[in-house]
Parts: C-alpha cells; sequence; structure tokens
C-alpha cells in the first residue's frame, strides 16, 4: 500500500442519494465509473422514508440520463443492479468497511455520525463530507471535533470538488515539472496574481440555500483558497497527502486574514426576487478581494481574488502578471513599451495554458506587441474525467490526497473571517457584467485580467 492510503472500501453508502447534488454529480460520476469497469462495490443509498427501491432505482436511471443523454444501458444496468435502498437501518451493514457519503446537509452530520457510530460503522468506515465544511472557523472547528468523535482524522475526507479537477491539479504539475517557470515564481518577478471564478449563471433553484451562504462561503472559503494554494505553495518534498496539505498549510498560515477595507461584495440585480431569497437580503452574489502572503516567496505581491454569478463569461482563470521589462531598447520616440507577460490558466471548461509574451512587431522599428502561445488541453491531452468520477474512485480506493485536510480547511476560515464578520455593504450589478464597479477600489491602478 502506498503511504497514506487505506484500503479499499467495500460498499458506498450515500446519505442524501434523492438529493440534487446526487442526481447532478454523483449518479453521473457512478455511472462512468461503471463503464471503466472500476465501480466493483454495492451502493446504498439512504433516502427519505416515502421512497420505494423502485422509485430510487427509476431516480438514479433519469439523473444519469438527464447528464448524459447517451449512457450506455450496458453501463446504466449493472450500476442499478448495485443499488440497493435502506431507511435508516444501517445495522444490516454492520460488517462494512464502507465509504460513508454525505451529501446532506452539515445541520444533519452529527446526527447520522452518532447513529453510524451506534451500530459500530465508524470502526473501519471512511466518512466524506460535502462542503461547507462549517460556516466560519468557530463552526468547522466544532464540526471537525463531532466528526473526530467518531471517526478518526484520517478516515475524514472533506471534499471539495475542485481537487478532483485535472485542470487544479495541473497547476501543482505544470509548477513542479517544468524548470523554467521556478526562478521566476517569486515576489522578485511576478507582479500580480488574479484568480477570477465567473458564472454566468444566476442561483439557479438554490436559492434558499444559497441566501444563507453567500460567495464567500459557497467558493471563496474552498475552491478560490485552494487553487491559490496550488499557485503559491513551495514544492511537496513528496508525492504523499500529508507533504501536499503540509505545504498548502503553510501557505494559509503566512496569508493575512482579509482586510475588509480590501472587500468588496456584490448582489446581482434580480436575486432578491428568485425563490427561496429573502426580499431585503443583504448576501454576497459576488466578491472580489485583495489578499497577501507575507512569505519570503510573496512578500508584497497582490493576491486578487474575484468569483460572481451572473457575471458576463463562465470561467475560472488564474492570471501572473510579470513584471515590465527595462526600457532602454524601446525607447524609440513615439513607440510603445512592451507588455508584462502574462501566464494564464484556464480552470474551467476549455482547460490550457496560455503565456502572453512579447513579438516584434513587423517594420523598421524595436516595437513589440503581445502574441499568445497557448495550449488547450483537450485538444492536446484527450478528454480527462470529471471531479467528482475522480472523487468517489478515490475515496472509494482511500487515497486523501484530493482531499482537504483540517488544518487547511481552518486557515481558510481564518483568512477569510473578517469578511463574514464585517462584510461592509452589497454593491448591485447587472447581469452580464463583470459585477460592480467598486470592485474596481481594491486594485491600486491594476486593472482586472477578465477572462476572454
Ligand atoms: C459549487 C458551488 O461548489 O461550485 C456552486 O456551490 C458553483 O455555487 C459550483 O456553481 C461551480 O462548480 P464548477 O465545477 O461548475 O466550476
Amino acid at each position: 500500500m502506498i503511504a497514506g492510503t487505506q484500503p479499499v472500501a467495500d460498499a458506498l453508502v450515500l446519505f442524501g442519494a434523492t438529493g440534487d447534488l446526487a442526481k447532478r454529480k454523483l449518479f453521473p460520476a457512478l455511472y462512468h465509473l461503471e463503464q471503466r469497469g472500476v465501480l466493483k462495490v454495492p451502493v446504498i443509498g439512504v433516502a427519505r422514508s416515502d421512497w420505494t427501491d423502485t422509485a430510487f432505482c427509476e431516480h438514479a436511471h433519469d439523473s444519469i440520463l438527464k447528464s448524459i443523454p447517451d449512457a450506455a444501458a450496458s453501463a446504466i444496468e449493472p450500476l442499478i443492479g448495485r443499488l440497493d435502498l435502506i431507511q435508516g437501518d444501517y445495522d444490516r451493514h454492520g460488517s462494512r468497511q464502507a465509504v460513508f457519503y454525505m451529501a446532506i446537509p452539515p445541520t444533519m452530520f452529527p446526527t447520522v455520525a452518532r447513529s453510524l457510530a451506534s451500530v459500530g460503522l465508524n470502526e473501519r468506515g471512511r466518512i466524506v463530507v460535502e462542503k461547507p465544511f462549517g460556516r466560519d472557523l468557530v463552526s468547522a472547528r466544532e464540526l471537525s471535533a463531532t466528526l473526530q468523535a467518531v471517526f478518526p482524522e484520517e478516515r475524514i475526507f472533506r471534499i471539495d470538488h475542485y481537487l478532483g479537477k485535472e485542470s487544479v491539479e495541473d497547476l501543482l504539475v505544470f509548477r513542479f515539472s517544468n524548470t523554467l517557470l521556478e526562478p521566476v515564481w517569486n515576489r522578485n518577478y511576478v507582479r500580480s496574481v488574479q484568480i477570477t471564478m465567473s458564472e454566468t449563471i444566476g442561483v439557479e433553484g438554490r436559492g434558499s440555500f444559497y441566501d444563507g451562504v453567500g460567495s464567500i462561503r459557497d467558493v471563496v472559503q474552498n475552491h478560490l483558497l485552494q487553487v491559490l494554494a496550488l499557485v503559491a505553495m513551495e514544492p511537496p518534498v513528496g508525492p504523499e497527502s500529508s507533504y501536499l496539505q503540509d505545504e498548502k498549510a503553510k501557505v494559509f498560515a503566512a496569508m493575512r486574514e482579509i482586510d475588509p477595507a480590501q472587500l468588496v461584495r456584490g448582489q446581482y440585480v434580480g436575486y432578491r426576487e428568485e425563490q427561496g431569497v429573502t426580499p431585503d437580503s443583504q448576501v454576497d452574489t459576488f466578491t472580489a478581494a485583495r489578499l497577501e502572503i507575507d512569505s519570503w516567496r510573496w512578500a508584497g505581491v497582490p493576491w486578487y481574488v474575484r468569483c460572481g454569478k451572473g457575471l458576463a463569461k463562465a470561467a475560472t482563470e488564474v492570471v501572473v502578471e510579470f513584471r515590465e521589462p527595462p526600457s532602454l531598447l524601446f525607447d524609440e520616440a513615439g513607440g510603445p513599451t512592451p507588455h508584462r507577460n502574462l501566464v494564464r490558466f484556464r480552470l474551467g471548461k476549455h482547460d490550457g495554458v496560455t503565456f502572453t509574451v512579447q513579438a516584434k512587431t513587423p517594420g523598421p522599428h524595436l516595437d513589440s506587441q503581445n502574441v499568445d502561445l497557448s495550449v488547450d488541453f483537450a485538444a492536446a491531452l484527450g478528454q480527462r474525467r470529471e471531479a467528482y468520477e475522480r472523487l468517489l474512485d478515490d475515496a472509494l480506493a482511500g487515497l486523501p490526497r484530493r482531499f482537504a485536510r483540517e488544518d487547511v480547511v481552518e486557515q481558510t476560515w481564518r483568512v477569510v473571517q473578517p469578511a463574514l464578520d464585517a462584510p461592509g455593504p452589497v454593491h448591485p450589478y447587472f447581469r452580464g457584467s463583470w459585477g460592480p464597479s467598486e470592485a474596481d477600489r481594491i486594485l491600486g491602478g491594476d486593472h482586472w485580467f477578465d477572462p476572454s
């Protein structure tokens, strides 16, 4: 067994099997695992008491077809054959080495964890917990304590589905397998780093959930800060999970808490009319913040993070902006000074990397202009597996590397806590825009690199 891995599970127990996450992500992911022949265990759904076995199987079937219209019957049928429904009588499965997947509201975690323990299912099993992990630093600690009273920390797998994305994991591989980057990946050469997660969709029927959460808890504390850590971290000393988590923990330990003066929150016009949203809601659907890491590598470099719903384009990008070159050679009267180099990691749908560099403008002068050196990963590397499929596979196999560790999660809450305690006003913005213009305030003369 590789160090840091655990025994392979012999069952997957899905709490919240009739819920939204199971429908949108988990059943399609299970289908892909079945299709690849790697799903070997029974899948036991825990559902509301008024569901029958047949209704549950039909629900799984419909969920798969909704996401994957051309799904093959040759994989759907065996998957349906693995499904079983239980309504709370967990002791039937008492001897299992199961993975318990909590696709349920966090308020229910303590009750479920305790019932599992009451029939001894915690003795060998692993628990997979969906984000948001807590609502703030205090509740995240309480939640960890509750779960750790039942499962040891190494068998608590905290999901952040961004860690299951190939494009996000590529940040680590791209940085540390390309020697040309490392010498310049620091405050001496990097001027700023921007991370943008922009969505065109609104809250899409999740209004009552979202209105109790907002964008800081929904994506900044988890997805954006996990991405940031991969861009900022020192090289881990080995591939084991603990080395990777240690380096992330160091990034956050060196990160100052968000300064409320360097935070702008927004809310799209029309959000308050969404179903489940309170009419005078002050919840943010947009956040922009300037962060700082007080380390030898990054001191003085601004890290701008920005996310929002109802924005102009659906994209997740990291843009590393380098310092400008000396302009001596380019001082000819009236000529343009060279632009700064950019490395743009596209982490969303059309993932890949673009280096924006300078090349000579044709003509008699020593002028330069931007040209892009770009790679589209799907074209270059082929199609990759979806995040949930990879993470379910890892949870069953007992591989913790693509999950979030307790101390890292707590550090991220510490960083965002002032934004939760003193959030300031929420600025309206129109759908289809890049958020409220107030967001420019934190840039101090820089500008946003909007995804193109
Ligand atoms: C989820 C958030 O974690 O991530 C959603 O709760 C968000 O609000 C989603 O829409 C975005 O995920 P992806 O993979 O589509 O970028």
